[in-house]
């Protein structure tokens, strides 16, 4: 087969569109949620409403943690127990966007 210049323009495309993605997703480093007992609290709050092992496959699968129910106890006990926030933190409403709860 012969590559001619258009095979060469699809195979740049290609390169650069998987680059993208490796990029993208790399990105997600930020530390996650401890999943111990400090953080308990948290993800019972979050997953107070998960469905049971035999709820329908549908429900499970659409089944979002509520985010907005265990951010409230983040910035308070940081604040008694005195966990530092390092300098350069950005803007710290919605932790949950940022710090991702382990599964
Ligand atoms: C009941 C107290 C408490 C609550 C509630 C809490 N934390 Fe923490 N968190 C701590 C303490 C204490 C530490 C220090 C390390 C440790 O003991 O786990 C910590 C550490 C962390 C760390 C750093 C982990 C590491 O590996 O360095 C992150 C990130 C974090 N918490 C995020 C959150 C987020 C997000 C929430 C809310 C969804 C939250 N925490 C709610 C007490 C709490
Ligand atoms: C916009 C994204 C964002 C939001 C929102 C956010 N953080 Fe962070 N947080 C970061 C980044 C980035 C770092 C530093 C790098 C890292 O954690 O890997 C960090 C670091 C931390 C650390 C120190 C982790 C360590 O490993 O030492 C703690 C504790 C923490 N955040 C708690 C919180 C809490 C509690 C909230 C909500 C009140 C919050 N963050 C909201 C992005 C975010």
């Amino acid at each position: 087969m012969k590559i001619d210049k258009r095979d060469w323009f699809f195979v740049g495309l290609i390169v650069v569109v998987v680059g993208i993605f490796v990029g993208i997703s790399g990105k997600e480093k930020t530390t996650t949620v401890p999943k111990n007992e400090m953080h308990a609290i948290v993800y019972e709050a979050a997953y107070k409403n998960a469905p049971g092992p035999d709820a329908p496959l549908f429900k499970r699968t659409f089944f979002k943690p509520d985010k907005k129910a265990a951010e409230v106890y983040c910035e308070p006990c940081h604040k008694e127990k005195g966990v530092p926030f390092p300098p350069n933190h950005p803007p710290k409403n919605r932790c949950l966007f940022c710090h991702k709860l382990q599964q």
